[in-house]
């Protein structure tokens, strides 16, 4: 076996096993092999294993100093494109007024799609790159990207075309999502924003590949159950697959029209009942849960472990927006969903690697195999469980993708 580069001195490789996504106790099932190496060939795994194992030469030999090695981690939800701040609002909320409120009067939401849209294209884009870069420090070598603040169609194609030259400007594979945001403010303008998404936004996103899948905010605030339904009927005839923002405040049926129509994941689910933990751990739907938004907003936290001891496939999301999670780790993120959802060290892993993958619809991220992207994180420490231990600070010392180290 000849290898491009081979990787020496690893204390511990650590990865899940096989695609996602993971189900309950299958969550905690990680492969941890100690002293380890690993071989990369054309910017693919070609061999990883026990040091003692390694048989074939290596053109590159580099000694990674007893530290851990982990995959490359998955973002499955974030709003990276905006322009603006929120900082009004986080005043106003820390004196007592509701993120929902706030949305309902006009702000929240709607001043970051002000100031979106009045940033040109290259500001926006110039705006976004250090956050995806901040995510990328933090281990994401995946990064899932939203539109939704730009309200108009021309908007909202004009934020996917910025998260298009994101993507070329990063080695971090970026994966975007047309997002059906905030309905207009008027009832009666509701019906032809639909059809115009339907007939008009949904097939030019598809039709020029600006997406991967549509997501709708089904809130009470937001759009309802039936308003998402037609949204992902046209999704589903151009070819895009279904997400939701749900149970985020309030049940209006977002989880149970998602599962119905076999939705690649469910995100939010802090207002999430048991009755519907039982129905997500019956699905093949990833429940996507978001810990910064509870942090921020002082939600009741979504209920990570009841999801994980019923069954449920669970993924974790930095939700990075300017409004309710103003969160830009993804690591960090990994560690809040111990603390505040009830995740395992195990299961936080499984969350942000090959769960958040399936979220995405991606079976070949998330896991260190051969044959698979060489994307992995060499940590600080000898031990992997410090990549979700470690607050404030960032845990991951080098990030590799393709097998090329990245420098941001
Ligand atoms: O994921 N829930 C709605 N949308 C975003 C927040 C957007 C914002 O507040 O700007 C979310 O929480
Ligand atoms: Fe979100």
């Amino acid at each position: 076996m000849k290898a491009d580069l081979l990787f020496r001195g690893i204390s511990q490789l650590v990865t899940p096993v096989g695609p996602g996504p993971k189900h309950g106790a299958q969550m905690r099932e990680l492969n941890i092999v100690e002293p380890a190496a690993l071989a990369v060939t054309d910017g693919k795994v070609l061999w990883s294993g026990s040091e003692a194992d390694w048989a074939g030469q290596a053109t590159t030999t580099l000694d990674v100093g007893h530290r851990a090695v982990v995959p490359g981690l998955v973002d499955p939800h974030t709003h990276a494109v905006w322009a603006g701040d929120r900082l009004a609002d986080f005043d106003a909320r820390i004196s007592g007024v509701p993120y929902e409120k706030i949305l309902a009067a006009g702000g929240g939401i709607w001043s970051t799609i002000r100031a979106t849209a009045a940033a040109s294209p290259d500001e926006l884009l110039a705006l976004a790159k250090p956050r995806i870069e901040a995510l990328l420090r933090s281990g994401a070598s995946v990064i899932e990207v939203k539109s939704g603040y730009g309200f108009t169609s021309d908007a909202e194609i004009r934020m996917l075309e910025v998260t298009r030259q994101l993507s070329d400007a990063t080695p971090a594979r970026i994966v975007p999502t047309l997002l059906i945001h905030v309905p207009p403010r008027e009832a009666a303008d509701r019906a032809k924003y639909v059809s115009d998404a339907c007939q008009t936004l949904i097939p030019a996103v598809a039709q020029q590949k600006l997406a991967h899948a549509v997501d709708v905010f089904v809130e009470k605030e937001a759009w309802s159950a039936a308003e998402a339904e037609a949204i992902f009927s046209s999704a589903r005839q151009h070819g895009l697959a279904i997400k939701l923002h749900t149970e985020q405040f309030n049940r209006v049926g977002g989880l149970e029209l998602g599962l119905r129509l076999g939705a690649l994941s469910v995100d939010h689910l802090e207002a999430c009942a048991p009755e519907q933990v039982a129905l997500l751990a019956n699905s093949n739907t990833v429940a996507t849960i978001l810990p910064g938004v509870s942090l921020h907003l002082g939600l009741s936290p979504a209920p990570g472990r009841a999801l994980i001891d019923a069954g449920a496939a669970v993924a974790v999301g930095t939700d990075l927006n300017p409004g309710s999670s103003p969160l830009f780790s993804t690591a960090e993120t990994l560690a809040l969903s111990i603390r505040l959802n009830g995740l395992t060290a195990q299961e936080a892993l499984v969350a942000g690697t090959v769960n958040a993958a399936a979220a995405l619809g991606l079976s070949d991220a998330g896991r260190i195999e051969p044959g698979l992207p060489a994307d992995f994180l060499i940590l600080g420490s000898a031990d992997w469980r410090d990549l979700v231990y470690t607050l404030g600070a960032n845990p991951v010392r080098e990030v590799w993708i393709r097998g090329q180290r990245v420098t941001v």
